[in-house]
């Protein structure tokens, strides 16, 4: 009677043995997959040529990377609220250059073009 209830102790510490070891070695690798998923998709890559690239690349990236902005569209009036906004925040911007960043914006994110899919699943927080 005791070491049948012995050696159902040990069979219970060697599930959970198992059951630990399971999970350290799976979590992270879980994790580290997902992580290199996200890295693939670079917000750099969604940014079409014309003028106000350099300039966004310049004065957009101290505070956030730009996935926020690739994922969203909105119009010209409302990417001129957001870039109102963030000289407000403090972007490092003259006016011009603000100008220039919100007529890019508006043509390239405009509520026309259409929000690559990978980017719409990983969009956080964006206001509709
Ligand atoms: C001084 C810091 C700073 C700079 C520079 C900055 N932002 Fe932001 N931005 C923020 C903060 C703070 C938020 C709100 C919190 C968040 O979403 O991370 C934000 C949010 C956003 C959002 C999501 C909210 C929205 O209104 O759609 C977008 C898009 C965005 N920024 C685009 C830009 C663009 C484009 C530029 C360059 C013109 C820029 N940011 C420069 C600080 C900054």
């Amino acid at each position: 009677m005791k070491l049948s209830k012995i050696d159902f102790m040990k069979g219970t510490a060697l599930a959970l043995l198992l059951v630990a070891a399971v999970t350290v070695l799976a979590g992270p690798r879980v994790q580290e997959r997902r992580e290199a998923q996200e890295k693939t998709i670079l917000p750099e890559n969604y940014f079409p040529d014309g003028a106000g690239r350099d300039l966004i690349f310049q004065g957009c990236v101290q505070c956030h990377d730009l996935r926020n902005t690739v994922a969203q569209r909105k119009t010209a009036a409302g990417w001129k609220r957001t870039v109102d906004e963030m000289i407000w925040r403090g972007a490092p911007l003259m006016a011009d250059e603000a100008e220039t960043i919100t007529k890019y914006l508006a043509v390239s994110f405009g509520p026309d073009k259409p929000i690559p899919e990978e980017l719409k699943k990983k969009s956080t927080g964006s206001k509709h």
